[in-house]
């Protein structure tokens, strides 16, 4: 039982945390304790102490404790008006006209699992019990449930909070939270993922001083900022000292608060942004906020990470395609964007799957008068000049070659110029008495409306059924703009999650793919639906060091899409390795997004074999036990991924040094007793990034620019050597010197050649 309550202490446990509050004499929850396991006993060295209370204080009830004051409480929820100036996690105006509010214990009651929410996502519950306590406004029939399903196993506590208005009067709710917490101040920092278009989840970390950092998003989950958030304690690192991670399930508007009060607590509360938000809860009504998913570890940001990757893989990520390894992917956008036919697209199907790929995508452009992203999106009737035998007669041809077809689709926007805007310019969102501002020339749809939702649900079945469409990718190009107000936005989510529940709950088989310009959608509300999303427009590896290795901190490795394109990159024009480009893909939902004769034929091979290669390794990558490895020098990036008889290392360098002697690989979390292989992955190194270097190993001097050399490159190649081993746990954990790096004196076989931008591939296997 993870679940106890006696005495009006409540208390929860997942196998490495305990989550402890009390009822206190005024019937409110006082939290003691979120963190590392505690043995059952004696709670008082928790309880914060109050016997004396400052000079400004406003007391709860004088009378009865002259030292109660809430200010300096640290409670589970709080309201407004008794004394609590802290971030509040309700604002609701009451049936008489005040925001004073104040909840008390009223119940509870344990169920097992995880209560299923009637109108948003949640986990999915497996071996969960869920605690419900009840709390009443002191003045009104207003009640507060608040949720916690504890996650035992994977070290996870979900929250949540529905309100529940039993007046004859409506309640307005400006502003209600989905958790509250407070912890004492440990000096924390709060790291969060921030960022824009093609440079999303860039990690920002910062102190935590007196006053709040709000992490939120006015326009849906956002590339802007993620929802997740993560509360570092003063000097925890990578692998060590106290971390506690929070996230929503939810992809709209959010926003997570922590503060630090000036007496020295720290409260987290997160949830719906009220941004904007009014809903008027009408007697009767209930409403329910997104459920909020909180972790801690005592072994660092690893240790977090590690606790939700779990969580997101077994109770978030659902369907046929849960747990499986992600087909390889060849799609067609970087390859094509607008500009194809059949035969073309057939081409480079062909070609994909004589690299190795499992699943053609085809982007968009397929539909309509679409031929740019001016116009006809939202009329997905196939357009017949590019493929004259439907999606049906593609996706037969591409199925024949064995492979998967899969297919884009962009089903909440529309362009001005389409027949469904021409038939219902009432289905977008717009205001009457203004000029309407578009993103990339579109407007959005109004998921609010039953129609339109009756709508899509028809249109994006029928497409499916009509053809072997085995992958979807539903993509959202643009923020909101032109709205009524916050409650608006978050119905808009309430049809997005139903529209998505009608077409994808009944077909399990389909693996799907969300995208909103890249990673704008990156939350778990969407991974509720789609087992993977595609991280970032931007195929730069470097860059995807940031933005993967960004993702990392909350969300596992299999649900990133990450695909190698062409270099030089079309978002950085830097020129990255092939290799490089693999391997950091590697590290998610691997596919190609290039047209594969734009390769040079000694690269095609070269793909074709480190495909094969990556099949041995993708239930690793994709699965395993995944860290970040802090090398101590921000120019190395190296993560691993671990299951039991295999670890695979990636260790790319982002700038080279010169002439360093000492190159150290740390592995971790191998058995110290046992034997090791460790094989480095061959990578490729291709002549004519040597230009006149090549002097160093040809008898003749050629000039970069010759015939010979140009010809050589298109064909041949030489391999970086490769390091290998065979040597204890104990003598691979304590690091390996690997050999060194060409510095301009000579030329061995057994030196790297790898340059800025070079990565090393290292699986190490247990004899
Ligand atoms: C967005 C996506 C891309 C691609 C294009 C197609 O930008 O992020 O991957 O699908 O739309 O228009």
């Amino acid at each position: 039982m993870s679940i106890r309550v006696s005495e009006g202490l409540f208390r929860l446990d997942t196998a490495d945390t305990t989550y402890l509050f009390q009822k206190n004499a005024f019937a409110h929850l006082e939290h003691l304790h979120y963190g590392r396991k505690l043995p059952e006993g004696d709670v008082e060295s928790l309880r914060q102490k109050h016997e004396l209370t400052q000079g400004s204080a406003v007391l709860y009830d004088e009378k009865a404790d002259p030292s109660y004051c809430l200010e300096e409480i640290p409670l589970e929820w709080s309201g407004v008006g008794k004394g609590d100036f802290r971030v509040s996690p309700a604002e609701l105006k009451l049936p008489d006209g005040s925001f004073t509010c104040d909840f008390v214990l009223d119940s509870y009651r344990i169920e097992a699992g995880a209560p299923k929410m009637q109108t948003l996502p949640s986990a999915a519950g497996e071996n969960a019990e869920t605690l419900i306590v009840t709390l009443k406004d002191k003045a009104f029939s207003v009640y507060l449930d608040l949720y916690y399903s504890v996650y035992e196993a994977e070290n996870v506590i979900t929250r949540r909070a529905v309100l529940r208005n039993a007046e004859e009067q409506p309640v307005l709710i400006k502003k209600l939270m989905s958790y509250s917490i407070d912890l004492p101040d440990r000096k924390y920092s709060v790291a969060t993922l921030s960022g824009g278009w093609i440079s999303e989840a860039n990690v920002i970390e910062r102190p935590l001083l007196t006053g709040a950092i709000v992490n939120e998003s006015t326009s849906f989950s956002q590339h802007r900022n993620n929802p997740a958030l993560a509360l570092i304690e003063h000097g925890a690192t990578d692998d060590t000292g106290s971390v506690y991670g929070f996230n929503l399930v939810y992809g709209g508007n959010h926003q997570t608060t922590v503060e630090l009060s000036p007496v020295g607590l720290v409260r987290v509360t997160g949830g719906i942004n009220p941004y904007c938000f009014l809903w008027e809860l009408k007697g009767g009504e209930t409403f329910e906020t997104p459920e909020a998913v909180l972790t801690y570890s005592a072994h660092g940001k690893n240790g977090m990470s590690q606790n939700f990757h779990a969580f997101v893989q077994k109770q978030i990520v659902r369907g046929d395609w849960q747990t499986k390894e992600r087909p390889i992917l060849i799609n067609n956008w970087e390859a094509n964007f607008f500009q194809f036919r059949q035969n073309s697209l057939l081409r480079l199907a062909k070609h994909g799957k004589r690299l190795g790929c499992e699943l053609f995508v085809l982007d968009d452009g397929w539909f309509g008068a679409r031929n740019t992203d001016t116009a006809g999106l939202g009329d997905y009737t196939v357009n017949r000049k590019k493929l004259p035998n439907g999606l049906d007669g593609l996706g037969a041809r591409i199925n024949g070659l064995g492979m998967r077809f899969g297919l884009w689709f962009e089903p909440e926007n529309v362009n001005d110029d389409s027949d469904l805007y021409r038939a219902h310019p009432d289905w977008a969102i717009q205001r009457p008495n203004r000029t309407p501002s578009l993103g990339r020339h579109q407007k959005m749809l109004d998921l609010t409306k039953r129609e339109v939702r009756d709508y899509l649900v028809e249109n994006v079945t029928h497409i499916l059924d009509s053809a072997p469409i085995s992958y979807v990718k539903w993509d959202m190009n643009r923020k909101v703009s032109d709205f009524l107000d916050g409650a608006f936005l978050h119905r808009y989510e309430l049809g997005y999650y139903e529209v998505l529940t009608r077409i994808f709950e009944p077909r399990p088989k389909i693996l799907l793919e969300g995208c909103a310009s890249g990673g704008s959608r990156f939350d778990l509300g969407h991974l509720c639906f789609a087992q993977q999303i595609w991280a970032s427009d931007d195929t730069d590896p470097i860059e995807r060091l940031k933005i993967q290795g960004g993702l990392s901190l909350f969300y596992p490795v299999s649900t990133m899409g990450a695909h190698v394109s062409m270099a030089p990159h079309q978002q950085t024009l830097r020129d990255t390795p092939l290799f490089t480009r693999f391997a950091v893909a590697a590290f998610g939902a691997f596919g190609l997004e290039l047209d594969p004769l734009d390769l040079k034929p000694v690269e095609r091979k070269v793909i074709k074999s480190l495909l094969e290669q990556y099949r041995s390794i993708r239930q690793t990558c994709q699965f395993g036990r995944f860290s970040r490895i802090e090398t101590g020098d921000p120019h190395i990036v190296q993560w691993q991924a671990q299951t039991e008889k295999q670890t695979v290392v990636l260790r790319v360098r982002t700038l080279v040094p010169a002439a360093r002697a000492n190159d150290l690989l740390e592995i971790r979390g191998l058995d110290p007793e046992k034997t090791y292989t460790l094989r480095q992955v061959q990578s490729p190194l291709f002549v004519g990034a040597f230009g006149t270097l090549l002097k160093h190993i040809l008898p003749v001097k050629l000039r970069s620019y010759s015939h010979l050399l140009l010809t050589a490159d298109k064909y041949a190649k030489m391999d970086d050597y490769a390091e290998e081993y065979r040597a204890s746990g104990a003598q691979l954990m304590s690091g390996v010197r690997l050999h060194r790096s060409f510095i301009g004196t000579g030329y061995s076989d057994k030196m790297h050649m790898q340059g800025d931008f070079g990565a090393m591939l290292f699986v190490v296997t247990e004899d």
